[in-house]
C-alpha cells in the first residue's frame, strides 16, 4: 500500500513510520519536514497537498495541537487553536482526502486518552479528542467505496512525559502505540476508537 503519514517526524509519527516503512510505501508529511509539507490548520494547504501527492491507499494523521490550561485560564484563542488545528485539521484531512483516496482505502486519525480519562487542565484537549472520536464514529457510516476510518487514542508517551517533566510511570514508549495504527491501516475495522493499551505488544 502507499501510506501517507502526516506528523511523520513527531514522537508518535516516527514510531508509526518505523513500523509501517518495512511493510508499505510510506510518504512522510510534516509542517516543515518530510517528503511533503502542509499545514493541517489550512484547508487550502491540505487541498494543494492532495493535488500534489498522487494516488494513495491510506492516510495516518499523528499531528494536531491543542492547549493544556486550567479551566478558568483557557482563553478563546486557546480553544480556537485546538478546534482549528487538532480537530478541524484532522477532520479536513478526511473531508478533502475523500476525493483522492483509493477504493477500500482508509483514514486513521489521532485523539488521546484525555477524552475519556480527563485530568485537571485538560478541558480544551478532552473536548477536541471527544470531538474527533464522535466524528469518526459517525463519518464511518457514510464512507464511500469501501473506505474505512478509525481514530487511535494514545495514552501519554514516556518521551513526551519526560519533556513535560512528568512522572513517566503511567506512560508507554511511543513505539508501543504503532501497532494500533497498523491495525487500523491493515485490518478491516471502521468507525472505531483504538485504545493503544489494547494493541500494545508486551514490554
Ligand atoms: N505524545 C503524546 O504523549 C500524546 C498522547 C496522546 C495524544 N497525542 C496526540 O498525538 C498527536 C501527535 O503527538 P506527538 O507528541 O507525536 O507530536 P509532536 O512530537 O509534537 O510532532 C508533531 C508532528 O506533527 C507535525 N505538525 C505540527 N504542526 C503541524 C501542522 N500545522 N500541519 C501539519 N503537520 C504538523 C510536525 O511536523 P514538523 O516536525 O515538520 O513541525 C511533527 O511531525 C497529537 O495530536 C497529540 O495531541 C500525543
Amino acid at each position: 500500500m502507499r501510506v501517507i503519514v502526516v506528523g511523520a517526524t513527531g514522537t508518535i509519527g516516527r514510531a508509526v513510520v518505523e513500523l509501517l516503512a518495512g511493510r508499505h510505501e510510506v510518504v512522510t508529511v510534516g509542517h516543515s519536514s518530510g517528503d511533503f509539507q502542509l499545514d493541517i490548520a489550512s484547508k487550502s494547504s491540505i487541498e494543494a497537498f492532495y493535488e500534489a501527492v498522487g494516488p494513495f491507499d491510506a492516510v495516518v494523521s499523528a499531528a494536531g495541537v491543542a492547549r493544556f490550561g486550567a479551566l478558568r485560564d483557557l482563553t478563546d484563542q486557546d480553544y480556537a487553536l485546538g478546534l482549528a488545528n487538532k480537530l478541524m485539521g484532522q477532520v479536513n484531512l478526511v473531508r478533502v482526502g475523500l476525493d483522492y483516496v483509493k477504493d477500500q482505502g482508509s483514514f486513521t486519525l489521532t485523539s488521546g486518552v484525555l477524552s475519556r480519562e480527563p485530568m485537571r487542565g485538560s478541558a480544551a484537549i478532552s473536548m477536541v479528542n471527544a470531538g474527533l472520536e464522535g466524528f469518526v464514529r459517525a463519518a464511518a457510516l457514510e464512507m464511500p467505496r469501501g473506505v474505512r476510518i478509525n481514530v487511535v487514542s494514545p495514552i501519554f508517551a514516556t518521551e513526551t512525559m519526560r519533556i513535560m517533566g512528568m512522572d513517566t510511570a503511567g506512560g508507554m514508549p511511543a513505539a508501543r502505540f504503532a501497532p494500533s495504527y497498523q491495525e487500523s491501516v491493515e485490518g478491516r475495522r471502521s468507525g472505531q476508537v483504538l485504545d493503544v493499551r489494547e494493541f500494545a505488544p508486551a514490554p
